[in-house]
Formats: structure tokens, C-alpha cells, sequence
């Protein structure tokens, strides 16, 4: 796979961004071992994918337009258990010892997947993110989403101990990229496990959320996605975040009013 490396540096020069187009596998296994504080990331899940299926009909409008070329929303991680084995073991290579990991879950994911976490983790939390807004849904209309908070080793300590493990946090309505996550999310879970300069690492980018809130917290950062489009946008986000301090892709905030005593 060919690949073009996009680094930013910001902070006056003390911290750096590095992003690319790559395939999660080829990408962590060019990562030093133990060279990463802290991995945050939100999988492709093919499961997910399959069942929003775009042109059956069910997906409608903007969204439709904006998937890729094979009708799905977003290129796709082939979830089966052994290549979520060959991830996190990926993850674990990567990961400094006592380093921290999260992993975001559809319900779906969590049943078939999220158990495989504790053959290399140390699972402290599950955590719902609660999208105060319903979303899709053919039965009960789904409202939330889950985060796996694991560890490499058992040596832990976050900041936040006040938070719950139930986040409200409003999904983003109309988002530019399909599966755009707010970034308060990533502001949490960095703010708890980080300290200014740490590496945080998200190799399903996205449009670049994770990368937004590391640079808010002045770690560093490095990711990669497979769709050129995804490694493009979050490009343009990032760089404007770094001159500007403006989010072209989130201009408001996500933590509603009775919320923000957590914050
Ligand atoms: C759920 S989205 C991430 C959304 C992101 N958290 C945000 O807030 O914008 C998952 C991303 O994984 C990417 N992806 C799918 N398969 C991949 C693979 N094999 N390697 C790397 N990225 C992949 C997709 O292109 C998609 O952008």
C-alpha cells in the first residue's frame, strides 16, 4: 500500500501530529513496541456495517451519497474473532506497559467481540455513552453506544474519579463524516489518561476526532484510516485546529447544561 505520512507539529514545536492512509494492521505493526500511552479508537465493525446496509432502502439522504463505493457507510474491519485477536495483540505490542485502552462497541460488536479484550487486557470499565438522542433502529430505537476501558497491566490510576460510567453526551446531528463521534467523548477518556506529551494513538481515524482532543491536552498523536477520503478530512481538520483553535467540524459543544458539573 503506498503511503503518505501527514505531520504537523504545534505547541511551538513540542508536540506533533503524524496521520496516514493505511490498513490498521500494516500500520500498528510499523509502530515501535511500547512506543504508545494510550490507544482510544472506534472500529469499523463489519457486523454494524452490514446491518445499516446503504441502498436497501433503509438509509436514506445525505449519508447515502457520502459512503463508499461498494454501498457501505465506511470501508470495513472484517470483525471475525481471529482478526480481533490479531488487533489487540497488535494493540498489546504497541502499548506501554500500564499503558490504557479504549475501545468503542455497537451492542452488537460488544457481544461477539468485547469478551476477546480480557485475553490481553485488564478490563476496569464498561462505560455507556448515552446519546441523550435516539438514532436507528427497527425495535427498540437505539440511544447508546459502549466503551471498554482496559489496561496493559494493573499499575492504573486516572484523574476524573468523579465521573460515572454512564456518559451523555449528544451524538452529532448531520455529522460531515459518517460515524463522526463528538469530541467531548475523546475528551474524557484523554483528559483521564494522559498527561501533556503522552502518544495517543487511533488507527480507525476517522474524521480525526481522537486527534483533535489529543492536541486540546498537548499529547501527541499518531493514526491512520484506510479510506483516503477519512486521512483528507481529518488533514484539513487538524491543521485548522492547530492554526485557529476552531473545529470545522464540530462548532458546538456536545455535554448538555445538566452535564457539565462533571466536567
Ligand atoms: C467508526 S469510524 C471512526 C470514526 C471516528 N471515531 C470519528 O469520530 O470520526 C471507523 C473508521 O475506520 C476506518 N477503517 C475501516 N477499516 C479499516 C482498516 N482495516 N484499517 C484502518 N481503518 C479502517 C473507516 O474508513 C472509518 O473511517
Amino acid at each position: 500500500m503506498q503511503k503518505k505520512v501527514f505531520k504537523h507539529k504545534f505547541n511551538k514545536g513540542k508536540n506533533k501530529v503524524s496521520i496516514e492512509k493505511n490498513d490498521v494492521f500494516h500500520f500498528l505493526k510499523a509502530q515501535p513496541a511500547g512506543s504508545i500511552d494510550l490507544i482510544i479508537t472506534d472500529p469499523a465493525y463489519s457486523g454494524m456495517n452490514n446491518h445499516l446496509s446503504l441502498g436497501k432502502g433503509r438509509i436514506v439522504g445525505k449519508y447515502s451519497e457520502k459512503g463508499t463505493s461498494n454501498g457501505k457507510w465506511f470501508e470495513e474491519f472484517e470483525d471475525t474473532e481471529e482478526n480481533y485477536r490479531k488487533f489487540l495483540s497488535l494493540c498489546k505490542k504497541t502499548l506501554k506497559s500500564n499503558g490504557h485502552l479504549y475501545i468503542m462497541f455497537d451492542a452488537f460488536s460488544l457481544l461477539s467481540l468485547g469478551h476477546i479484550v480480557r485475553d490481553f487486557f485488564d478490563v476496569k470499565n464498561v462505560i455507556t455513552w448515552d446519546k441523550v438522542n435516539i438514532g436507528m433502529g427497527h425495535y427498540f430505537r437505539r440511544r447508546h453506544e459502549f466503551i471498554l476501558f482496559a489496561t496493559n497491566g494493573n499499575n492504573i490510576k486516572i484523574k476524573h474519579r468523579s465521573f460515572p460510567d454512564v456518559w451523555r453526551i449528544k451524538r452529532i446531528h448531520r455529522a460531515s463524516y459518517p460515524t463522526q463521534k463528538p469530541v467531548e467523548l475523546f475528551d474524557i477518556m484523554v483528559s483521564a489518561s494522559s498527561k501533556p506529551g503522552y502518544t495517543v494513538c487511533d488507527p480507525f481515524l476517522g474524521s480525526g476526532s481522537a486527534a483533535i482532543s489529543a492536541i486540546k491536552y498537548d499529547c501527541d498523536f499518531v493514526g491512520c484510516d484506510i479510506s483516503k477520503k477519512a486521512v483528507e478530512i481529518s488533514q484539513k481538520r487538524i491543521s485548522e485546529f492547530i492554526k485557529t483553535e476552531i473545529d470545522c467540524l464540530q462548532n458546538k459543544t456536545s455535554v448538555p447544561e445538566n452535564e457539565k458539573r462533571f466536567w
